[in-house]
């Protein structure tokens, strides 16, 4: 397995001053090339009236290679969720009056080299952050005016004001078993970028190898690689200006190639020009080289990327179980939503969408339901949601003895048990009606909520998801019931406006880290 050897966020390490001029001739020469001269001044054979000679024939010249070029306004690969599905969101964010952090980027489903790989860069980067601001990490919400939108989408993100950290992401490849993904970290003092760091990280599913666009060639290959990329700036008319990549050092070039963004045809390395009076990156041309000519300096596994992408197969995403996909909730901000009284017919078609959105949840169930549709508890288990215990016949605990108390509890555990081969974690007493006999009974943590989105009295659709959107704060436990269409209906909505206020989605067990707290114990929300 491949992986970089820049394991850490580091200051920016390139930035070429001189490139100031070199954008003031691009601006005015363009990249076209100058206008044909006409060194005869002769008229051309077609133009004379009196032609008679008869027309030669030429053969057509083939057509010229493409040759390494400067293009200003290269529009970077950036694929959206239906060319890269399947991609889980990833939000990590912070607000305090010293700072402000927001970062997202997107994983494969489940447990991949690449996923794995970003989320602990940004897990250390984040958190380090914080450390040098002198605040402890505590994950946010409604950090990003206007919302955090949907990782690695095409919409920027807007950049906050004061010291900051930001990470935004891109998804420049997806074919066969390959992914590309461009990460732009950005360190700003006030209004002021003061470190950019950009990179490009490959992986390929199907190998299990990882690298950035650096491992996109033959280690010790790089200064002849750069060499073309340079070439290229010369040829887009800037000879006479000093080579921007002279004197950098080896770790500089990487720094470089770590941004390389495969195309079919090409390899494009952005190259970010500076302004004198300030230093911040303003401008960014693209330098293409074409594969043809990069081809003998490509390593192994760059061979292998260049090639999924030039067959333009379709993106092949993990098929994980939406339940794999694994959270911190100490990194980033969680809330967990749940549906009381299934499984239902309605079941089905609302783990297909926690599925096709990538949402764990949490699902109380009765036994008398479980005993009904098996199929429904058991397609719960295997997507990965986690099944808590909402008792046989829904009945309000707190007036029943303590034998009809044990048995409701009892019989539905059996039933899960029997139906899934699994034993509810957690208890849900009907109504929410619990006092300290049955929690001593429960021999289960109680599970309650501190969202009601009042579901079952049926209001409208845009007042359910304000409820259930609006009423939430980290560590929230939403409640709802899978027993009404009109729920089902509004959960794409419900969890696009969760995230898109920063939250992650989380069982209820993955908010205290796997473990929920001890039989009896009262949780209506996670830690905070
Ligand atoms: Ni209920």
């Amino acid at each position: 397995m491949r992986r970089s050897r820049r394991g850490e966020l580091r200051p920016a390490v390139f930035a070429v001053a001189t490139l100031a001029t070199m954008a003031a001739l691009i601006t005015v020469t363009g990249c076209s090339g100058a206008p044909p001269v006409t060194d005869t001044g002769l008229e051309s054979p077609d133009a004379s009236p009196g032609a008679t000679e008869p027309e030669q024939r030429v053969d057509p010249l083939p057509p010229p290679l493409p040759q390494p070029r400067v293009d200003v306004g290269y529009r970077m690969p950036r694929l959206g969720p239906d060319e890269a599905p399947g991609l889980v969101p990833r939000l990590a964010a912070m607000a305090a009056p010293e700072l402000t952090v927001v970062a997202r980027w997107a994983t494969p489903a489940g447990s991949s080299v690449l996923g794995d790989a970003l989320d602990a860069r940004f897990a250390s980067a984040v958190r380090s952050y914080a450390e040098e601001h002198g605040a402890a990490w505590s994950p946010g919400v409604d950090v990003a005016p206007g919302g955090v939108g949907a990782p690695c989408a095409r919409q920027p993100l807007t950049e906050p004001v004061g010291a900051s950290l930001t990470v935004d992401c891109g998804i420049v490849a997806a074919a066969g078993t390959v992914l590309g993904e461009r990460l732009i970290v950005v360190r700003r003092e006030g209004a002021i970028a003061t470190a950019i760091d950009r990179s490009t990280w490959y992986a390929d599913a199907s190998t299990g190898e990882l690298g950035d666009g650096a491992a996109l060639y033959h280690p010790g290959a790089e200064p002849r690689v750069l060499a073309l990329f340079a070439e290229a700036l010369r040829s887009a008319g800037l000879a006479g200006v000093a080579d921007p990549f002279a004197g950098l050092t080896a770790e500089g070039v990487r720094a470089v190639l770590a941004d390389t963004i495969v195309t079919a045809d090409d390899l494009v390395v952005p190259v970010p020009l500076t302004s004198a009076a300030d230093g911040q990156a303003r401008h960014v041309i693209s330098v293409l080289v074409p594969v043809r000519l990069v081809r003998p300096f490509l390593s192994g596994f760059g061979a292998a990327v260049h090639a999924a992408i030039a067959s333009g197969a379709p993106f092949e995403p993990p098929s994980a179980p939406t339940g794999d996909d694994r959270v911190d909730c100490t990194l980033v901000a969680c809330v967990s939503i749940t549906f009381d009284d299934g499984p239902t017919s309605l079941t089905d078609g609302l783990i297909d969408t926690l599925r096709e959105l990538r949402a764990p949840a949490t699902f109380f169930v009765q036994g008398g339901a479980v005993d009904r549709r098996p199929d429904e508890a058991r397609r719960l288990v295997d997507e990965g949601h986690e099944l808590g215990n909402h008792t046989w016949s829904h009945p309000y605990l707190t007036k029943l003895p303590d034998p009809e108390v044990q048995a409701e509890i009892q019989r539905t555990q059996e039933a899960v048990h029997a139906a899934v081969g699994v034993w509810p974690r957690s208890l849900r007493p009907p109504y929410g009606d619990i006092d300290q006999r049955v929690r001593d009974l429960a021999g289960l943590p109680v599970i309650v909520w501190d969202v009601d989105t009042n579901d079952w009295q049926r209001p409208d659709r845009a007042t359910l998801i304000e409820r259930a959107v609006t009423g939430a704060s980290r560590g929230s436990i939403v409640l709802m019931h899978d027993t009404h269409d009109s729920t089902v209906d509004a959960v794409p909505d419900i969890i696009a406006g969760l995230r898109d206020r920063g939250f992650t989605l989380a069982t209820v067990s993955e908010q205290f880290g796997g473990a929920l707290p001890g039989p009896g114990e009262l949780v209506s929300h996670g830690p905070r």
